[in-house]
């Protein structure tokens, strides 16, 4: 595709019923952005929070599966938000933020966030149960710090929680 083609198909999506409708409705140019922004922040403050946990934060807690569970979904509501929120602006504006200087930086961390992801995911992240039953070896042998010491050897519930994180 040439450049002229390219600026050409911008010009038809700019001309898109959707495009005309951020350009002119009231608010919703700002909703987008809005919706946009706190989908970075779903997005980004999982992701953050998996890495630390991966990065061997709150090791002896939580297992990887466990946080994986619970923010994983987060990342991808937070990214599918950013997704269709970011389309929905592009079209209005799409000449101007492509022709910006910061658009080829933009798609390109996209496309490295995007090949980080499949590294992850069908690399590393492949073993994590034998990380998992690691942890819960050493769940099973190690009492609680935090034990009287007639409790006995601390034992993990399946998803590797320990007894204390249950609500009482
Ligand atoms: C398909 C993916 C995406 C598209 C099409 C997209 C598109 C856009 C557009 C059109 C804007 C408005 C630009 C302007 O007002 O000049 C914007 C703003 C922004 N985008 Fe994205 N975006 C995407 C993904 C992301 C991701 C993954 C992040 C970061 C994690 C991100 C961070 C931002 C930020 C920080 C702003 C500025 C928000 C503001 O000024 O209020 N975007 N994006």
């Amino acid at each position: 595709m040439t450049a002229i083609q390219l600026w050409d198909a911008l010009r038809w999506l700019e001309r898109s019923s959707l495009a005309e409708a951020v350009r002119v409705a009231p608010f919703l140019y700002p909703l987008l952005e809005s919706l946009h922004v706190l989908g970075i922040a779903m997005l980004v403050g999982s992701v953050v929070a998996v890495d630390l946990r991966l990065l061997g934060v709150a090791r002896n807690v939580l297992p990887v599966t466990t946080v994986t569970r619970y923010l994983l979904p987060v990342s991808r509501i937070g990214f599918l938000l950013v997704v269709v929120t970011g389309l929905a602006m592009f079209s209005g504006i799409a000449r101007a933020v492509a022709g910006s200087a910061a658009a080829p930086w933009k798609l390109g961390l996209i496309i490295v966030a995007g090949i980080n992801i499949l590294v992850f995911h069908f690399g590393v992240y492949r073993s994590v149960h034998l990380w998992m039953s690691t942890l819960q070896r050493r769940c099973a042998h190690e009492p609680l710090r935090s034990s009287p010491p007639f409790a006995g050897p601390a034992r993990s519930s399946p998803d590797g929680f320990l007894p204390t994180d249950a609500p009482s």
